[in-house]
């Protein structure tokens, strides 16, 4: 196990003696009370004082935008930027077998996450070398000449979510700090400990106070942070819910930029001319990689009435061929799940559907050993039931069938998220005609294709609930900065 007792604030590791939180895996070994999640470390449980703390140190290294880091030179920046990346790279074994124990992630992902994180940040400073390009140009106009650049916007709290604990939180985090910004990080409850072995990292790469971690209780420590108003920038990756809630919190929340990706309810529409080998294939991936504990998952699909019981047939099929088992098993495609309650989370939303007249398609759907669940195909699903606009988060698979294509774009209407939708059809007219009804109510449109943020160098962002700001590569470090000029009279 790995017992954390220190953190990162104002360019020390603290020694913490407090309280602390213990984490359990999802991954279950034979207790005295069946099989229980292993207990494999802890971490401190902070209070609001460690995290003023850290908030302190973060606006002194600010200081009001005259500290040490808003005033570095790009280059310099990139230079610390690169000697993080490098101690970085040393800690990758570790850091894995720590995504793979905390949220169960298999050990191919796992890595896929490590190594797209690394390529993520090498990515940001090519981005960002050719901003500063663009940025750093002179205008002239009415008998002004003006130098812009690009400028740091001050104190940023960035927090990530569990099923991404490593890459999404660096999705924030890396752009907010190159841009010139201070940080208080909160790394998530369920993948907390995957940051540990960062934050030497952390403290030797960047000048004191640049990174500042906080841990404890979201809800008793982050309230209180925003509440300072103190807070320019809420990056938050995780639940509509909490961000609302953080955002009002603010005394200024007009003057509060906010970089959200919060819930989704993607919907896959599966038309009468689909080719439903691909739709199928492409909605397991989008369904249930990861047991389906991504925000761009697809999380509810509309099916022709037509093509509904072949396309059931189909799914059930592929699933039935997933491999199941312990992260680490060779070509596992679905392991534990990482959140405690979301076993018998996914059992209410399955009972209640069947209450209320949908019944389990697939064979042993919805079965639960432990933390794993096995893929439940839910059919057919309406208005009454959970899964229609709950975000299950979860492997359950909820199909619905239509009859006019106007019944799937009625629900995106109606739906309070706006992320992403996939269409499959073979029939390029139709697809034609349905890419503009949908791109004006989500953000990403996939043709033929499950949902996905990736490649990390696309916008990622959403409509209504589901986001607010835009990450990837290049948008990101737009997110975090503001566009300033020195503006001098010819
Ligand atoms: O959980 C939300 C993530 O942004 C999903 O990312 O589509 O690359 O799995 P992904």
């Amino acid at each position: 196990p790995i017992h954390q007792r220190e953190y990162l604030s104002n360019g020390e590791m603290k020694q913490w003696d407090g309280e602390v939180s213990e984490v359990y895996s999802p991954i279950c070994i034979p207790g005295p009370t069946g099989l229980e999640r292993k207990l494999i470390g802890s971490y401190p449980l902070g209070t609001e004082v460690e995290a003023m703390e850290a908030l302190a140190a973060a606006e002194t290294a600010y200081n009001n935008g005259r500290g040490e880091w808003p005033t570095m030179s790009v280059d310099g920046r990139i230079k610390c930027l690169e000697k993080f990346v490098y101690k970085m790279v040393e800690q990758r074994d570790l850091v894995i077998k720590l995504i793979v124990w905390e949220i169960g992630k298999s050990v191919a992902d796992s890595t896929k996450e490590f190594d797209r994180t690394v390529e993520y940040i090498n990515l940001t400073i090519d981005a960002l070398k050719d901003l500063d390009r663009q940025s750093s140009r002179f205008e002239i106009a009415e008998g002004v000449v003006a130098q812009t650049r690009r400028s740091p916007i001050g104190v940023v709290l960035c927090m990530g979510p569990f099923n991404y604990p490593l890459n999404e939180t660096f999705t924030t985090l890396i752009p907010a700090i190159i841009m010139g910004n201070t940080i208080l990080f909160k790394p998530p409850k369920h993948g907390t400990l995957v940051h540990y072995p960062l934050l030497r990292a952390f403290q030797e790469s960047f000048p004191k106070g640049v990174v500042n971690t906080v841990y404890g209780r979201g809800a008793n420590v982050t309230p209180g942070l925003m509440a300072t108003g103190k807070i320019n920038v809420l990056a938050f990756i995780g639940s509509s819910k909490v961000a609302n809630d953080l955002k009002k919190r603010h005394p200024k929340i007009n003057r509060l930029r906010a970089v959200l990706s919060l819930d989704a309810k993607n919907a896959a529409i599966v038309t009468k001319s689909a080719d439903l080998n691909i739709a199928v294939a492409e909605c397991i991936l989008g369904s249930l990689s990861y047991n389906g504990q991504r925000c761009t998952a697809i999380k509810i699909i509309h099916v022709h009435k037509d093509v509904a019981d072949e396309f059931l047939k189909l799914l059930s099929e592929g699933i039935a061929k997933l491999k199941y088992g312990m992260p680490w098993t060779k070509g596992v495609n679905l392991t534990p799940v990482a959140e405690p309650g979301k076993p018998a989370y996914l059992k209410e939303c399955i009972d209640d559907a069947i209450a209320n007249g949908a019944r389990v398609v697939n064979e042993n759907g919805g079965e639960t050993v432990a933390s794993f669940v096995f893929p439940a195909v839910v059919y057919p699903v309406n208005a009454q039931m959970k899964l229609y606009r709950e975000e299950q988060f979860g492997p359950v698979i909820p199909v619905l069938p239509f009859d006019s294509i106007e019944e799937p774009i009625q629900y995106q209407i109606d739906s309070p998220h706006g992320m992403q939708v996939s269409i499959f059809s073979t029939d390029a007219e139709e697809t034609a005609s349905l890419i503009d009804p949908f791109v004006n109510l989500v953000s990403r449109v996939n043709i033929n294709a499950q949902c996905q943020r990736g490649p990390d160098v696309f916008p990622f962002t959403g409509r209504k609930d589901s986001a607010e700001g835009t990450l990837s590569v290049n948008d990101a470090l737009r997110s975090f900065s503001i566009r300033s000029l020195v503006a001098t009279k010819m």
